[in-house]
């Protein structure tokens, strides 16, 4: 990531003036480069103050990605880590390492211009306020294996928060969604390369909105809150990436060993559809029934009103009536 910016943005976070002339000396850069840097900024969408003479100040807080805190609070200390201003997709960009690297490799964002949610769908990725993270992740398993993983990484997301922010009414809803009440705070797109029997690659990215504090209905067209929002507090980013980094490998050594069956525990615990009404779209198609949990391929168990449950193997869910103690959590 550009040095000059991560440098002005460290002196500017300080809640005091800062004049081009001073900054440019501090950092023995030009006044140019110092101007370029702020318009940039300016760009991105961030808020900043400029006062005659004063110079600029922002505000509000911004804590840029920092590859040394992160490594610094992370187990693996000794992970490939790209950390990039800006780029279209997180997942697309370790796309390139697919067939060359054959070890773990994370990519970090700001920013991304095209980030990819299910089902073709945006994924809004404004600038320092949220965490775009990809990790390529080579398993010693058949693709056919893999089922269940993106509720592994819901499980492992829920907990990275939890170690770092004190909520407590986390859930995950099936099949790849972190949620508040009914409010979505997490989201993950994981992508596939076969390449032999026993051995395949995965991109596995994950969203977290952490510190975003509006969008518009273009921007975001579902219900959705940020811990921010939530809590009231600004988050430091390369605290809670560290978190994701141990909890995500974490877990997927145990899914590695053990198989989704390992976590159905956890997973009911934290179930948001359970024995709730839930509508399930697939293929177009509309179901309804009561969620009753997972099976062990990792597939939305749900009651449909005949009384028998059917297994559902894709599809998006909500709740169909947010009168639930759930829903009332953050009303
Ligand atoms: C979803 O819930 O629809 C999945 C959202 C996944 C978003 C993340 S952000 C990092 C990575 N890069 C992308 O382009 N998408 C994933």
């Amino acid at each position: 990531m550009q040095n000059h910016l991560t440098k002005i943005v460290g002196l500017l976070n300080d809640h005091e003036f800062h004049d081009g002339t001073t900054i440019g000396k501090q950092l023995h850069i030009t006044r140019a480069a110092v101007w370029k840097t702020i318009k940039k900024l300016e760009q991105y969408g961030i808020r900043l103050e400029a006062g005659k003479k004063r110079g600029y100040r922002l505000k509000e807080p911004l804590i840029l990605l920092d590859e040394k805190k992160i490594k610094s609070l992370a187990c693996e200390k000794t992970i490939q880590m790209d950390i990039l201003e800006k780029i279209n997709s997180t997942n697309d960009y370790l796309k390139y390492f697919m067939d060359k690297n054959k070890t773990l490799e994370i990519c970090l964002a700001e920013m991304q211009t095209k980030g990819k949610g299910r089902f073709n769908r945006q994924w809004h990725s404004p600038f320092g306020q949220n965490i775009y993270f990809s990790l390529l992740y080579p398993f010693k398993k058949d693709v056919s294996e893999l089922s269940g993983l993106s509720l592994v990484l819901g499980l492992a997301v829920c907990q990275a928060i939890q170690a770092v922010c004190s909520t407590q009414s986390l859930h995950v809803k099936w099949p790849n969604d972190v949620v508040i009440g009914n409010q979505k705070i997490s989201g993950n797109l994981i992508e596939i390369q076969a390449e032999s029997h026993s051995v395949c690659q995965a991109i596995l990215g994950i969203g977290i909105n952490v510190n975003m504090k509006d969008a518009n209905k273009k921007e975001i067209n579902q219900s959705w809150s940020s811990l921010q929002n939530l809590t009231g507090h600004y988050y430091d980013r390369n605290i809670l990436c560290a978190s994701l980094i141990n909890y995500l490998l974490k877990y997927l050594k145990r899914f590695e060993q053990k198989g989704l069956t390992d976590f159905i525990v956890e997973w009911k615990s934290k179930d948001y559809l359970l024995n709730q009404s839930v509508q399930l779209i697939c293929n177009k198609k509309k179901f309804e029934g009561i969620g009753a949990g997972i099976n062990e391929q990792g597939h939305l168990l749900l009651k449909l009103p005949d009384g028998k449950i059917h297994a559902f193997s894709s599809g998006d869910t909500s709740l169909l009536t947010c009168s639930t103690s759930k829903c009332e959590v953050n009303k």
